[in-house]
């Protein structure tokens, strides 16, 4: 399946023009996103995975997988950036938003440093996908740009950008699988395990993670609960790029291309350990509009090791091979279907409800081109 040109930047003098300026992010963002689709571009599309450039560039392959991450990243920052505008730190390295003092109020039950948290998490989301389009465009390949699928409507909330989103915040289904997978010795997910919920209400609902209008700052417990999904969902997602990242090295070929995705992917594993801290920290509650219960983790029938709140680095595990012994490692790290599959699991995460059919196609194309690149021998 090809890609529509018209999705695509093409990589023009502008472009490179660009990337030559000490020009602010926010300006090579606005400049370039607004380029049209050109020959080159359109050229450049013809080459077939795992093909290598003519000229010493990264492989197609490598290209492919590049252009995936980017779209990623890009729709990480998208929705980091809501909760920044909302929860975080509004400053000039991150731009956007004035903040909503009671919601701000009710993540800091998490941890007094969330807005700072919430802050750098955003920047550094912002940092990848520009770096890796800027990369990408330093290779001859096409970056990419998702500005047209911004449909999504705003919080209504005040403290939030009234502008157009990638990504909804407001009807999320957050699997917490990980809170109990990064506990376990016995199991890992390449081996075909599954894990226990570590909040059975949030996977099997829809529920905000900002306040949808300021509507939602009251009664106190159901902001609680909004504030409380927000902590378990920075972790559903951080930990999702901690695996992918490492799945998807196993199959790039250009060594520095590899240096790329073993720099950015432990950078996931920083936020994911963070803010598996923090989760630990949401209290126990009933939202009394709509039912969803953080139960206490540290009681039955939840408690013991798998559950303790202050557990959080990885429990040693089944690893390649059941004769090997257990290894403290990332999980999962298989690399086959590694970004189909990181697009189903935020897709089911709700991060994309609203979005256009033409969205899903683009996104699933980029993935798939990602799932067939083949690291060069
Ligand atoms: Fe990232």
């Amino acid at each position: 399946m090809r890609i529509s040109s018209c999705f695509v930047l093409p990589v023009g003098e502008e472009d490179m023009n660009l990337l030559r300026q000490p020009t602010s992010r926010r300006a090579f963002l606005t400049s370039s996103l607004a380029v049209g689709a050109g020959a080159l571009g359109a050229g450049l599309l013809e080459a077939g995975a795992g093909e290598v450039a003519a000229e010493g560039g990264i492989t197609q392959g490598d290209a492919d997988i590049l252009r995936f991450l980017s779209a990623l990243e890009t729709l990480e920052t998208d929705f980091w950036q809501q909760y920044n505008e909302l929860g975080g730190v509004q400053d000039s390295e991150v731009q956007g938003g004035s903040g909503s003092p009671t919601y701000t109020a009710a993540l800091q039950v998490l941890d007094g440093d969330m807005p700072q948290y919430i802050h750098d998490n955003t920047e550094d989301e912002f940092t990848h996908f520009t770096f890796i389009n800027a990369y990408l465009v330093a290779q001859g390949k096409q970056s990419v740009n998702l500005d047209r699928f911004r449909t999504l409507p705003s919080s209504k909330a005040k403290g939030a950008q009234k502008i157009k989103r990638l990504t909804n915040l407001m009807q999320l289904t957050v699997d917490t699988s990980w809170y109990t997978r990064y506990r376990s010795r016995t199991k890992n997910p390449d081996f075909g395990d599954s894990f226990p919920q570590a909040v059975p209400d949030l996977n099997n609902g829809q529920f905000p993670a900002i306040p949808r209008s300021d509507k939602d700052l009251a009664p106190k417990n159901h902001l609680q609960a909004i504030a409380n999904t927000a902590g378990f969902h920075f972790a559903t997602i951080e930990q999702g790029g901690s695996s992918l990242y490492p799945s998807l090295a196993q199959r790039v070929t250009s060594p520095e291309v590899l240096r790329i995705l073993i720099s950015i992917g432990p950078t996931e594993t920083m936020h994911f350990q963070t803010w598996m801290d923090k989760a630990g920290n949401a209290p126990p509650l009933t939202d009394p509009t709509n039912g969803l219960t953080f139960p206490d983790l540290n009681s039955p029938p939840f408690g013991g090791e798998d559950f303790q709140t202050n557990l959080i680095m990885p429990e040693p595990t089944i690893f390649l091979d059941r004769k090997f012994p257990v290894c403290s490692i990332v999980r999962p790290t298989e690399t086959a279907g590694a970004a189909e599959g990181a697009v189903a699991f935020l897709t089911r995460d709700g991060l994309f409800r609203g979005q256009s059919s033409e969205f899903f196609a683009f996104l699933n194309d980029l993935a798939r081109r990602a799932d067939a690149a083949q690291r060069a021998r």
